[in-house]
């Protein structure tokens, strides 16, 4: 029965070590960023502005949503819609709302509490969703390195043909750090290294690496 909370900022590799230590340790892991990505998605694509926290709120409450390997919003599978710009370009503020983080907050204590353990990865994980988790960690990387990941992330998800440009290296660490700013100078959980939580700095190193040092903390 292990909890591990993962935070840290997009593209320092939170959801590729989140997976790899879930498999280890045997338990299912839980994205909470794929949580507000369908939300802001669902918003979307019924006009609801990023700014309208009510209806945001109430949305919230009745989305049917599963987020295992594949994310599914109301029976539809929409794990590459959810990484597409237009839901890049508004998700954070999506995010920032109480009311919002209150539903999603719920549901993924939820979660946790139906399985008893799991690798549950976010922005606010250790310091609000799962204070009492039994490891905590921030993981970062430099901001070069986020942004050759996230790059890599969009063209995974886009599918595109080999050969075709993908996304622009240096717009995507403009976009992540735009993101970043947001997310960390919010007034609600903004991101921040929870107190007991250990910092770990995953640039230039592997993934199997980066699991050994938090499977030895455990
Ligand atoms: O990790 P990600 O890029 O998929 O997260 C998408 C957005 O959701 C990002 O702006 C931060 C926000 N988020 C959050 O506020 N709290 C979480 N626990 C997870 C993500």
């Amino acid at each position: 029965m292990t909890v591990v909370a993962i935070d840290g900022p997009g593209g320092a590799g939170k959801s590729t070590v989140a997976r790899a230590l879930a498999e280890r340790l045997g338990v299912e892991r839980l994205d909470t960023g794929a949580m507000y990505r369908a939300l802001a998605l669902a918003a979307l694509r019924r006009s609801i502005p990023a700014d309208d926290e009510a209806r945001l709120a109430v949305l919230a409450r009745s989305m049917r949503l599963q987020v295992g390997d594949r994310v599914v919003l109301d029976d539809e599978d929409v794990s590459a819609a959810i990484r597409g710009e237009d839901v890049d370009a508004v998700v954070s503020v999506v995010a920032a709302h109480p009311l919002v983080r209150e539903e999603l907050v719920a549901r993924q204590r939820a979660w946790v509490a139906e399985r008893g353990s799991g690798v549950v990865e976010g922005r606010d994980i250790a310091s609000v969703v799962l204070p009492c988790a039994d490891l905590k960690v921030y993981l970062t990387a430099d901001p070069a390195e986020r942004a050759r990941r996230r790059a890599t992330d969009c063209r995974a998800a886009a599918a595109r043909p080999a050969g075709t440009r993908g996304a622009d290296v240096g717009e995507v660490l403009e976009a992540i750090g735009r993101r970043d700013a947001f997310d960390t100078g919010r007034s609600v959980s903004p991101l921040v290294v929870a107190d007991g939580a250990v910092v770990v700095d995953s640039t230039g190193r592997s993934v199997d690496d980066i699991v050994d040092e938090l499977w030895g903390l455990l």
